[in-house]
């Protein structure tokens, strides 16, 4: 036999959380995360030549652009009061060679459109990635030793080579993404040594070895030649490493770190948030991208409710700002 409980009547329920659901008024009044456009970085990817703004066919609505081109992307964020870019350069094969040293000409592609953008918005933020993957002839983030395995130590220095380049151009932010130990610091003591002491770095410092890099790759021109980058960057089974990785970037002085990717690792993202007080960035990566626009596109998901609804999930894990393809568009809805 089953004993019943008796079911008190409905009216009688002490707490009934619906009543701060069923008037729109009384939710906007207790929504506890808001997205807005000054959440968002834009990520540009940056080619050769004038008047280029070339669709990446494994990521509809986002282009590569010449100089000019992104100026004039660059005019849409400002009047979006989205603060800042994030800068890419895709070269041509002919100017990638071992090391990547196309990323530390002073007169290359990151460097000259930081100077255009200073000059033209110049309340806009910066921000320069710094690797050498898509300046490298084999795809790798840094040089290679002759057994295959990345060389640190050289790579260190050409990093240092890199964010010198960049700082003298002009950028308000370095981030470092090819999870190399010890590439805050490098990068903090060249900086200092030539008194580029406001120059703010943003670690990638909890960055994953994720195939939701695959978009990004395309668009860069940036997949290894051979093997992967598992022997650098994180497992994404790991969490404990996660926080060895954040107190090495915090102490080697990052002043901003970042979590990549966002979605798939937002207990990740929380983890860090509450344990540290740095800014905490997080990258919705292009596989992110991509797959949200696929969806939408085959008609699973509505793109606007989706888009946001997976932002305002990455900004409540914990992240003070979104590095984001959706920038633009998200601003618009927003608005
Ligand atoms: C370069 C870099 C990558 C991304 C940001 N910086 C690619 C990679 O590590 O393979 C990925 C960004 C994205 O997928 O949107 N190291
Ligand atoms: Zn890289």
């Amino acid at each position: 036999m089953t004993a019943t409980l008796p079911i008190p009547p409905h009216f009688a329920l002490r707490h009934q959380p619906r009543r701060l659901r069923r008037r729109a008024a009384m939710r906007a009044m207790l929504r506890e995360t808001q997205l807005q456009a000054s959440d968002f970085l834009l990520p540009i990817f940056l080619v050769e030549g004038t008047g280029v703004r070339e669709e990446i066919a494994s990521m509809p609505g986002v282009f590569r652009h010449s100089i000019d081109s992104c100026l004039q992307l660059c005019g849409e964020a400002v009047a979006r009061r989205i603060p800042g870019v994030l800068l890419f350069g895709v070269v041509a094969a002919q100017c990638k060679d071992a090391s990547g040293s196309a990323s530390w000409d002073s007169n290359g592609l990151v460097q000259r459109a930081t100077r255009a953008i200073r000059e033209h918005y110049p309340d806009l933020l910066v921000i320069a990635d710094a690797c050498f993957c898509e300046y490298t002839d084999h795809g790798h983030c840094g040089v290679l030793a002759p057994d295959g395995d990345r060389d640190d130590p050289a790579t260190l220095e050409n990093l240092q080579r890199q964010a010198l380049s960049y700082a003298e151009a002009g950028v308000d932010v370095i981030a470092p993404s090819g999870m190399v130990d010890g590439m805050v610091l490098a990068i903090r003591e060249a900086l200092d040594a030539a008194r580029y002491e406001r120059v703010a770095v943003l670690s990638y410092a909890i960055k994953y070895a994720s195939a939701f890099y695959g978009p990004f790759r395309d668009a860069a021109d940036s997949a290894p030649s051979f093997g992967d980058r598992r022997a650098y960057q994180m497992d994404p089974a790991n969490r404990r490493e996660a926080f060895r990785e954040l107190a090495l970037d915090l102490e080697e002085g990052a002043d901003m770190v970042m979590v990549k990717p966002a979605m798939p690792y937002l207990d990740i993202l929380r983890d860090v948030r509450e344990r540290c007080d740095f800014p905490v960035l997080a990258y919705q990566v292009s596989g992110e991208y991509s797959m949200l626009r696929a969806a939408a596109a085959a008609g699973a998901l509505e793109l606007q409710r989706s888009v946001l609804e997976s932002l305002l999930a990455i900004k409540r894990a914990g992240a003070d700002a979104i590095i984001s393809y959706f920038a633009i568009e998200v601003a618009d809805w927003l608005d």
